[in-house]
Parts: structure tokens; sequence; C-alpha cells
């Protein structure tokens, strides 16, 4: 298990993603510039974050999801959860702008987001401190050079299970069988981590509250009709 306010280690985790892709149109600008600061999350020189104090009140629970892409599955889960605090991980200037834009149209107030590496953030936050996490449709790297490239990896299994409560879900979805066949045989090596007895072939089936997100619409229209839906549980 990774020690609180451990460091990343280089040697064992780069970050290999996109982080800007089209230029910024002048509305999403002012977002930037203007509603970011106010929910954005900055690393302290040293030490942890306790996750519950980046939120006005006290929220009820703490959830994490990491890349959340254009952010539609997270802000639809934050109008959802009114008394639930929502961290959520993007790199992506373009999916940033996208969840900026829904947080200020709907006026959402439990959501905070993390603008770098997820895993820096796993690092750093207090451990046993999330109720919950989600990673959907996370890049594939199908190519067999790339796969350490895949944020499944011990390394960070061992920050994501630091932070999370014991008995906290950690949803996984994928639409690469590849990768879900990767995902589980770590998740079945970690000692932090099980997965409840499924039926088999029930993963195929979106766990009760799904809510498909713009990868999975976007493998649909590609012909890839069948997803893997995955609930691990910290032990
Ligand atoms: C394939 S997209 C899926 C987006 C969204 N979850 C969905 O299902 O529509 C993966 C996203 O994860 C983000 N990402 C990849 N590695 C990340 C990391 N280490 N920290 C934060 N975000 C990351 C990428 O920028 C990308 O937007």
């Amino acid at each position: 298990m990774s020690k609180p306010g451990k460091q990343p280690d280089p040697e064992h985790r780069a970050f290999f993603g996109r982080r800007s892709g089209k230029r910024l149109h002048r509305g999403q600008k002012t977002l930037f510039d203007d509603l970011l600061p106010d929910l954005e999350i900055h690393l302290p020189e040293q030490g942890v974050i306790d996750p519950a104090t980046l939120f006005a009140g006290h929220p009820d629970r703490l959830t994490i999801e990491i890349g959340y892409g254009g952010g539609e599955h997270l802000a639809r889960k934050a109008v959802e959860q009114p008394k639930t605090g929502f961290i959520g991980c993007e790199v992506f200037t373009g999916g940033i702008g996208k969840l900026l834009k829904a947080i200020e149209a709907d006026n959402l107030q439990n959501i905070r987001l993390f603008a770098e590496d997820a895993y820096d953030l796993l690092t750093r936050l207090q451990p046993n401190s999330l109720d919950e996490a989600y990673l959907l449709y996370p890049d594939p790297w199908p190519k067999t050079r790339h796969h350490k490239r895949r944020f499944i990896s011990p390394t960070t299994l061992d920050a994501l299970a630091n932070v999370l409560k014991p008995g906290a879900p950690f949803h996984f979805a994928t639409d690469i069988e590849d990768y879900a066949n990767w995902t589980l045989a770590h998740i079945l090596r970690h000692p932090d981590f099980f997965w409840p007895l499924t039926e088999p072939g029930a993963w195929h089936e979106p766990y009760p509250g799904w809510q498909p997100t713009r990868y999975e619409q976007k493998a649909r229209k590609e012909g890839r009709l069948k997803s893997f839906y995955f609930t691990f549980l910290r032990r």
C-alpha cells in the first residue's frame, strides 16, 4: 500500500495523453479564467489534502472520477447527488472546458477539478477518505508496447486503494476486451481489492445507476456493441 504523501515515482509512472486540442473559443476561455480558479485543486507543497475541506458545507459522501472526458457522466451524477462532493480529474483542456460549461449552466456547487495526472492527486489525498471511484473508458493503448501507459497498474491501484474507505466501490468500464482482462488480472492480484462474485456474462450489463458516457456512445457508433462493467470493492 502506498504511504500518505508519497511522491509520484518517475521510474514507475509517466503521463501519456493529450492535454490540449483545438484552441479554446472565447466562451471557454472566460470559464477557464473566471470559474476554474474557484474549483481547481492544487497540490500543497507538502502533506495531504483532506477532500472534505474542498467543498463548502459538509458533503455526505466523496467520489472521484478519473479521466472524465467531456464530463457528461460527472455532471449528471453531480445533479443526481447534490450532497456528494465530486472530484473530477482530466487533463484534456477541451474536456475541462465542456465540464465547466455544464457546471455553470446547472450552477453545480459540488464539483472540484484536478487538471493534472490523476495519479499525482491520488498520492496526495488523505488515506481512507473517498467513498467511491470511477474510471470509465480509459484510453485503451491497444498496442502491446504501449500497455504500460494504461492507467491501471499495480502502482495506481496501490494509490487508489490507499484513498478509498473499506468497502468503497471502484467502478470500471471499457469496450476493449483486452483492457477488461488486463484490469481483472491486476485487481485479482491486488491484496486490497476484490471482485464480488458475479454471474458469468453479467459484466456486460451496466450496474444500477449507470450513465452512458460519450466514449460508450462512440464505441457503439463504431460497431463495438458490448462493454464490460465491473464494480470492484476496496477490502
Ligand atoms: C478515452 S477518454 C474517456 C473519457 C470519458 N470517461 C468517457 O467515457 O467519455 C479517456 C480520458 O482520460 C483522460 N486521462 C487519461 N489519463 C489521465 C490521467 N492520468 N489523469 C487524468 N485524466 C486522464 C484523457 O485525457 C481522456 O480524456
